[in-house]
Protein backbone atom coordinates (compact mmCIF):
# COMPACT_ATOMS: atom_id res chain seq x y z
CA UNK A 1 0.00 0.00 0.00
CA UNK A 2 1.43 3.77 -0.91
CA UNK A 3 0.28 4.72 3.20
CA UNK A 4 2.56 4.24 5.91
CA UNK A 5 1.38 2.17 8.25
CA UNK A 6 0.36 3.74 11.56
CA UNK A 7 0.32 1.62 14.98
CA UNK A 8 -1.08 3.33 17.42
CA UNK A 9 -1.50 2.44 21.34
CA UNK A 10 -4.51 4.08 23.48
CA UNK A 11 -3.26 3.50 27.13
CA UNK A 12 -7.02 4.67 28.44
CA UNK A 13 -7.18 5.40 32.33
CA UNK A 14 -3.76 3.34 32.44
CA UNK A 15 -1.54 3.07 34.02
CA UNK A 16 -1.74 3.95 37.77
CA UNK A 17 0.75 5.67 38.51
CA UNK A 18 3.03 8.29 36.90
CA UNK A 19 6.22 5.76 37.63
CA UNK A 20 4.59 3.36 35.82
CA UNK A 21 4.01 5.62 32.41
CA UNK A 22 7.14 6.76 32.55
CA UNK A 23 9.13 2.78 33.04
CA UNK A 24 6.13 1.92 30.06
CA UNK A 25 7.03 5.40 27.93
CA UNK A 26 10.84 4.12 28.46
CA UNK A 27 10.53 0.47 27.01
CA UNK A 28 8.70 2.15 23.72
CA UNK A 29 10.36 1.21 20.19
CA UNK A 30 10.56 2.88 17.14
CA UNK A 31 9.96 0.81 14.13
CA UNK A 32 11.57 1.92 10.38
CA UNK A 33 8.87 2.73 8.27
CA UNK A 34 6.32 2.61 10.47
CA UNK A 35 4.18 5.59 12.69
CA UNK A 36 4.14 4.34 16.03
CA UNK A 37 1.94 6.81 18.45
CA UNK A 38 0.77 6.60 21.70
CA UNK A 39 -2.10 8.39 23.72
CA UNK A 40 -1.05 8.27 27.54
CA UNK A 41 -3.59 9.76 30.36
CA UNK A 42 -3.05 13.89 29.56
CA UNK A 43 -1.56 13.89 33.16
CA UNK A 44 1.34 11.85 32.31
CA UNK A 45 2.09 13.63 28.63
CA UNK A 46 4.46 15.57 29.98
CA UNK A 47 6.57 12.62 31.33
CA UNK A 48 6.31 10.16 28.75
CA UNK A 49 7.72 13.40 26.24
CA UNK A 50 10.70 13.03 28.47
CA UNK A 51 11.03 10.24 28.27
CA UNK A 52 9.87 8.46 25.15
CA UNK A 53 11.62 7.58 21.74
CA UNK A 54 11.72 10.57 19.48
CA UNK A 55 10.56 8.26 16.81
CA UNK A 56 7.86 7.69 18.78
CA UNK A 57 4.90 10.31 18.26
CA UNK A 58 2.18 11.22 20.97
CA UNK A 59 -1.39 12.04 20.98
CA UNK A 60 -4.08 13.23 23.74
CA UNK A 61 -6.94 10.99 24.10
CA UNK A 62 -9.18 13.60 24.63
CA UNK A 63 -9.53 17.72 24.74
CA UNK A 64 -12.32 20.43 25.89
CA UNK A 65 -12.97 22.87 22.94
CA UNK A 66 -15.58 24.75 24.50
CA UNK A 67 -12.83 27.51 25.85
CA UNK A 68 -9.51 28.27 25.19
CA UNK A 69 -9.18 28.93 29.12
CA UNK A 70 -11.95 30.13 31.81
CA UNK A 71 -14.17 28.79 34.29
CA UNK A 72 -14.04 24.74 32.66
CA UNK A 73 -13.41 23.22 35.75
CA UNK A 74 -11.21 19.71 34.56
CA UNK A 75 -11.50 20.50 31.51
CA UNK A 76 -7.92 20.64 29.48
CA UNK A 77 -8.19 23.11 26.21
CA UNK A 78 -6.08 23.20 22.54
CA UNK A 79 -3.36 25.61 23.61
CA UNK A 80 -3.21 23.74 26.91
CA UNK A 81 -2.17 20.25 25.10
CA UNK A 82 -0.35 22.95 21.77
CA UNK A 83 2.17 24.09 25.05
CA UNK A 84 3.35 20.89 25.33
CA UNK A 85 5.98 19.06 23.54
CA UNK A 86 5.74 16.58 21.24
CA UNK A 87 1.95 16.09 21.20
CA UNK A 88 1.04 15.67 17.28
CA UNK A 89 -2.48 13.57 17.50
CA UNK A 90 -5.54 14.30 19.32
CA UNK A 91 -8.58 11.14 19.26
CA UNK A 92 -11.64 12.61 18.38
CA UNK A 93 -15.01 9.63 18.79
CA UNK A 94 -13.76 6.88 20.45
CA UNK A 95 -16.57 4.94 21.34
CA UNK A 96 -16.28 4.97 25.26
CA UNK A 97 -16.15 9.05 24.92
CA UNK A 98 -19.15 8.42 23.13
CA UNK A 99 -21.26 5.75 25.74
CA UNK A 100 -19.26 6.78 29.01
CA UNK A 101 -18.81 11.03 28.39
CA UNK A 102 -21.72 11.74 25.87
CA UNK A 103 -19.86 12.64 23.36
CA UNK A 104 -22.51 13.36 20.00
CA UNK A 105 -21.70 14.00 16.82
CA UNK A 106 -21.66 17.76 17.19
CA UNK A 107 -19.12 17.46 20.09
CA UNK A 108 -16.79 14.94 18.04
CA UNK A 109 -17.34 17.44 14.93
CA UNK A 110 -16.03 20.42 17.39
CA UNK A 111 -13.01 18.23 18.18
CA UNK A 112 -11.98 17.27 14.79
CA UNK A 113 -12.49 21.02 13.62
CA UNK A 114 -10.36 22.25 17.02
CA UNK A 115 -7.41 19.93 16.85
CA UNK A 116 -7.32 20.79 12.79
CA UNK A 117 -7.60 24.62 13.64
CA UNK A 118 -4.68 23.95 16.48
CA UNK A 119 -2.23 22.56 14.06
CA UNK A 120 -3.23 18.65 15.33
CA UNK A 121 -3.82 15.56 13.45
CA UNK A 122 -7.28 14.10 14.55
CA UNK A 123 -7.61 10.31 14.74
CA UNK A 124 -11.44 9.88 14.20
CA UNK A 125 -12.62 6.81 16.08
CA UNK A 126 -16.08 5.39 13.80
CA UNK A 127 -17.76 2.04 14.41
CA UNK A 128 -20.85 0.58 15.19
CA UNK A 129 -22.47 -1.67 18.43
CA UNK A 130 -22.94 -4.91 18.47
CA UNK A 131 -26.53 -4.62 17.72
CA UNK A 132 -26.35 -2.43 14.72
CA UNK A 133 -23.51 -5.16 13.62
CA UNK A 134 -26.24 -7.60 14.18
CA UNK A 135 -28.74 -5.91 12.47
CA UNK A 136 -26.38 -5.43 9.05
CA UNK A 137 -26.33 -1.50 9.31
CA UNK A 138 -22.64 -1.40 9.94
CA UNK A 139 -21.57 0.28 6.79
CA UNK A 140 -24.31 3.14 7.61
CA UNK A 141 -23.56 4.01 11.16
CA UNK A 142 -19.78 4.21 9.79
CA UNK A 143 -21.00 6.54 6.68
CA UNK A 144 -23.03 8.78 9.50
CA UNK A 145 -20.24 8.91 11.83
CA UNK A 146 -18.18 10.05 9.74
CA UNK A 147 -19.82 12.23 7.57
CA UNK A 148 -21.20 14.18 10.73
CA UNK A 149 -17.48 14.28 12.46
CA UNK A 150 -15.85 15.42 8.63
CA UNK A 151 -18.17 18.17 8.33
CA UNK A 152 -16.56 21.40 7.16
CA UNK A 153 -12.99 19.01 6.58
CA UNK A 154 -11.73 20.43 3.34
CA UNK A 155 -9.91 18.10 0.94
CA UNK A 156 -6.46 19.53 2.08
CA UNK A 157 -7.61 19.05 5.58
CA UNK A 158 -7.91 15.31 5.13
CA UNK A 159 -3.81 15.28 5.04
CA UNK A 160 -4.61 15.53 8.68
CA UNK A 161 -6.99 12.90 9.44
CA UNK A 162 -6.23 9.21 10.52
CA UNK A 163 -9.94 7.28 10.98
CA UNK A 164 -9.78 4.22 13.13
CA UNK A 165 -12.79 1.86 12.82
CA UNK A 166 -13.38 0.32 15.73
CA UNK A 167 -16.33 -1.89 15.95
CA UNK A 168 -17.89 -1.77 19.46
CA UNK A 169 -18.26 -5.37 20.37
CA UNK A 170 -14.38 -5.58 19.48
CA UNK A 171 -13.30 -3.42 21.78
CA UNK A 172 -11.78 -4.79 25.09
CA UNK A 173 -13.92 -8.23 24.52
CA UNK A 174 -11.48 -10.41 22.87
CA UNK A 175 -13.65 -10.65 19.99
CA UNK A 176 -11.40 -9.51 17.16
CA UNK A 177 -13.42 -8.71 13.76
CA UNK A 178 -12.14 -11.35 11.36
CA UNK A 179 -9.97 -9.61 9.10
CA UNK A 180 -11.59 -9.86 5.96
CA UNK A 181 -14.89 -8.63 7.48
CA UNK A 182 -12.93 -5.17 9.01
CA UNK A 183 -11.31 -5.23 4.97
CA UNK A 184 -14.63 -4.91 3.67
CA UNK A 185 -15.77 -2.08 5.94
CA UNK A 186 -12.45 -0.13 5.47
CA UNK A 187 -13.12 -0.66 2.19
CA UNK A 188 -16.74 0.93 2.58
CA UNK A 189 -15.34 3.53 4.52
CA UNK A 190 -12.66 4.22 1.81
CA UNK A 191 -15.41 4.12 -1.14
CA UNK A 192 -17.22 7.13 1.30
CA UNK A 193 -14.26 9.53 1.46
CA UNK A 194 -14.01 8.97 -2.25
CA UNK A 195 -17.61 9.74 -3.02
CA UNK A 196 -17.05 12.71 -0.26
CA UNK A 197 -13.71 14.08 -1.79
CA UNK A 198 -12.02 12.47 -4.05
CA UNK A 199 -9.67 9.55 -5.45
CA UNK A 200 -6.51 11.33 -3.45
CA UNK A 201 -8.03 11.65 -0.77
CA UNK A 202 -9.44 8.08 -0.74
CA UNK A 203 -6.10 6.47 -1.08
CA UNK A 204 -3.79 9.06 0.96
CA UNK A 205 -6.05 8.25 4.14
CA UNK A 206 -4.71 5.82 6.68
CA UNK A 207 -7.66 3.53 8.09
CA UNK A 208 -6.68 2.05 11.09
CA UNK A 209 -8.77 -1.29 12.72
CA UNK A 210 -9.50 -0.78 16.74
CA UNK A 211 -10.67 -4.19 19.01
CA UNK A 212 -8.77 -6.42 20.65
CA UNK A 213 -5.66 -6.38 18.75
CA UNK A 214 -2.90 -8.77 19.93
CA UNK A 215 0.12 -9.92 18.50
CA UNK A 216 -1.89 -12.99 16.86
CA UNK A 217 -3.71 -11.21 14.86
CA UNK A 218 -1.90 -8.52 13.35
CA UNK A 219 -0.19 -10.20 10.56
CA UNK A 220 -3.88 -11.11 9.12
CA UNK A 221 -5.02 -7.77 9.40
CA UNK A 222 -1.73 -5.86 7.94
CA UNK A 223 -1.95 -8.15 5.13
CA UNK A 224 -5.89 -6.65 3.94
CA UNK A 225 -5.21 -3.82 1.46
CA UNK A 226 -7.30 -1.57 2.80
CA UNK A 227 -6.24 -1.73 6.68
CA UNK A 228 -3.77 0.49 7.16
CA UNK A 229 -2.65 -0.03 11.08
CA UNK A 230 -4.35 -0.59 14.04
CA UNK A 231 -5.66 1.46 17.04
CA UNK A 232 -4.44 -0.63 20.47
CA UNK A 233 -6.11 -0.98 23.78
CA UNK A 234 -5.49 -3.55 25.96
CA UNK A 235 -2.18 -4.87 24.56
CA UNK A 236 -0.09 -1.23 24.36
CA UNK A 237 0.16 -1.63 27.74
CA UNK A 238 2.79 -4.16 27.80
CA UNK A 239 6.13 -2.23 25.63
CA UNK A 240 6.71 -5.97 24.97
CA UNK A 241 3.59 -7.27 23.28
CA UNK A 242 2.80 -3.79 21.92
CA UNK A 243 6.39 -3.64 20.24
CA UNK A 244 5.50 -7.14 18.73
CA UNK A 245 2.59 -5.16 17.21
CA UNK A 246 4.14 -2.36 15.77
CA UNK A 247 6.93 -5.48 13.94
CA UNK A 248 3.89 -6.95 11.95
CA UNK A 249 5.00 -8.84 8.89
O1 LIG B 1 -8.66 2.60 21.35
C1 LIG B 1 -8.51 1.38 21.42
C2 LIG B 1 -9.63 0.48 21.30
O2 LIG B 1 -10.72 0.91 22.03
C3 LIG B 1 -9.32 -0.97 21.40
O3 LIG B 1 -9.17 -1.41 22.73
O4 LIG B 1 -7.55 -3.20 22.13
O5 LIG B 1 -8.46 -3.03 24.44
O6 LIG B 1 -9.91 -3.79 22.54
P1 LIG B 1 -8.74 -2.94 22.99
Amino acid sequence: SPRAPVVAGNWKMNPSTSAEAVALAEALEAVDGREVVVFPPTCYLDAVATKANKNVALGAQDVCVLAESGAYTGAVSLPMLKSMPRVDYVLCGHSERRSLFSDDDDAIRAKVRGALDAGFAAMLCIGETQQEYELGVTDDVCALQLAKALEGVTAAEMANIVVAYEPVWAIGTGLVCPADVAQRVHSSIRQRLRATYDSSVADSCRILYGGSVNPSVIDGLMRQSDIDGVLVGGASLDAATFGQIASFH
